[in-house]
């Protein structure tokens, strides 16, 4: 295998070199204590440091107004599935949801225990391969909710529905803080952190407070969002490493230049590839091109032979997740923040190289 590896996994998925070392740093000293991170206690003065940098990193890269809440809770973005329409949804009431591939599917599953579920647009005629134009949402309902990015299909929404007229709910895990979008605009934003923010075991979400309130179900104390608002995020003992994580790579991306500048770096990743992909008539997108994901581009091959013997040569020259998701097939290329564009120079070379020798 190549010595230089270049990491295209879909999360987990790479961070910056410099967080590696700073937080293997924090594990055996923090902030020259003498005491690791995992070590002090979360309601020590270390710590509250920690999550008030990280809180107020957060509220500065995305802009975001006094009505929005920063919040680093448990059990990734699937117990935001639940939590979302059971903090938001009365049973008798109706959540629009858009139905765009399999993460979208999961967060529709859960909202259908507490309420009534619409789908205001889907794309499963197309397989996933689109995301759903001109949804319409009934005024009644509680909240939109949009996965706009979906990690698996590798569609994106380039055109958010922020004027839909209800709260706007998004699941942002596998783009967050990739691009500039009217944050603002968001009511709940929720996001794993194992992709674009740091690592798993954390879950951001920034919340309009003011959409709070609203349900009549007696909310379980953990799962309800005002509590973690009231005690800032440390009703119970906080995953402390993966917030110590969030905050090396928030320090990251602001000394890039924060989130306008990490977007046209993104985009020069997605444009190379893209282009790259659409002059070789070996490799197939198979995403809408309006729709395709600047976080994760999938293509397949009409042969598997040729899928294989690709797939080993990736292998062979440190090519790193590069394998498609089972359900898809191919190959998906993760190009998160972290990702420097000469690795997708790497692979795009690769690329052109074997459609030459099969040509
Ligand atoms: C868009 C999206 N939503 C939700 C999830 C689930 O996240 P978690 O594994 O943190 O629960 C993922 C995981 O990859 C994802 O890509």
């Amino acid at each position: 295998m190549s010595s230089t590896l270049h990491n295209f996994n879909a999360g987990p998925s790479i961070l910056p070199k410099e967080v590696f070392t700073d937080a293997s740093h924090a594990v055996l000293n923090f902030n020259n204590t003498g005491l690791s991170i995992l070590e002090i206690g979360h309601r020590t003065s270390l710590f509250q440091s920690v999550l008030d940098e990280a809180r107020s990193l957060v509220k500065e890269l995305m802009n975001l107004d006094e009505n929005h809440e920063v919040l680093f809770l448990h059990g990734g973005a699937t117990t935001q599935f639940m939590q979302v329409p059971m903090n938001l949804l009365n049973e008798n009431e109706i959540a629009t949801y858009t139905e765009t591939g399999t993460w979208a599917n999961k967060a529709i599953k859960e909202a259908r225990l507490f309420g009534h579920v619409e789908i205001a647009g889907s794309s499963r005629d197309t397989n996933y391969t689109t995301i759903p134009k001109n949804i319409i949402v009934s005024p009644t309902s509680a909240y939109l909710h949009i996965t706009t990015n979906e990690t698996i299909a590798g569609t994106q929404w380039h055109s958010i529905p922020y004027d839909c007229g209800v709260p706007l709910v998004a699941d942002m895990s596998s783009d967050i803080l990739s691009r500039s979008l009217e944050f603002n605009k968001f009511d709940l934003i929720y996001a794993g952190a194992q992709k674009n923010m740091g690592a798993a075991g954390v879950n951001l979400v920034v919340i309009n407070k003011n959409i709070l309130g609203g349900v009549s179900r007696i909310i379980p104390t953990i799962l309800d969002y005002r509590n973690h608002i009231k005690e800032g995020s440390m009703m119970n003992t906080p995953p402390v490493f993966a917030i110590y994580v969030v905050l090396l790579t928030l320090r990251w991306l602001k000394k890039k230049g924060g989130v306008a500048a990490i977007e046209k770096i993104n985009k020069q990743k997605a444009t190379l590839f893209y282009d790259t992909l659409d002059a070789l008539p070996v490799f197939k997108g198979i995403v809408a091109k309006e729709d395709r994901s600047k976080m994760n581009a999938v293509c397949i091959m009409e042969n598997q032979e040729l899928e294989k013997e690709f797939l080993t040569l990736c292998m062979k020259e440190g090519m790193i997740g590069v394998k498609g998701h089972r359900s898809v097939g191919g190959f998906r290329i993760s190009m998160y923040n972290a990702l420097p564009l000469e690795s997708v120079k790497a692979i795009t070379d690769l690329m052109k190289d074997f459609a030459n020798k099969k040509s």
